[in-house]
């Protein structure tokens, strides 16, 4: 059994082989599948490796080595929101790494990691395609722009909504 996620529906493996149902045809399904399975459960839970290999003929080594080979799949439950903090070149150059640095020491967690109460995972990301709005933040599926150390406190710790 994985671990459950107060936010997330909890592994299921009909309801999984439903969302690999449609790639099944797809030349490479894999990487979809990936993202279908987190799109859906917030993570790849570990059943889903075993799942992912026999349904496309894989062993599980390679399953497992492409989950670990993309940062942005995640093995464990996120946080109740994901903050996405770009870290690519035209956000650096607009002081992204010290936002990073602000964001870690705001929230008392890594990259990777979600904060000790479930509420915030943080994630690097690179380039949102808001590179003209440098630092970029995604919080869940929302783009924020010109992201200050200030405006990350509002939005991410005061839960500001805009
Ligand atoms: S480099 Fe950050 S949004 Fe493009």
């Amino acid at each position: 059994m994985s671990a459950a996620s107060a936010h997330w529906p909890a592994w299921h493996e009909a309801t999984a082989l439903q969302l690999l149902a449609p790639l099944l045809s797809l030349p490479g399904p894999l990487l979809p599948a990936l993202h279908a399975v987190q799109a859906h459960f917030g993570f790849i839970p570990p059943e889903a490796t075993a799942l992912l290999a026999t349904t496309f003929n894989l062993s599980r080594a390679e399953v497992h080595g492409v989950i670990t080979f993309y940062d942005f799949f995640r093995r464990e439950p996120p946080g109740q929101r994901i903050v996405r903090l770009c870290q690519a070149e035209a956000c650096q150059a607009m002081g992204s790494e010290a936002l990073a640095a602000h964001a870690k020491a705001q929230l008392g967690v890594d990259f990777h990691q979600t904060t000790a109460d479930g509420r915030v995972s943080l994630e690097p990301v690179y380039c949102l395609g808001n590179c003209a709005c440098a630092p970029a933040m995604m919080i869940d599926e929302r783009l924020h722009g010109r992201v200050s150390a200030a405006r990350f406190d509002a939005l991410v710790l005061a839960g500001e909504s805009a």
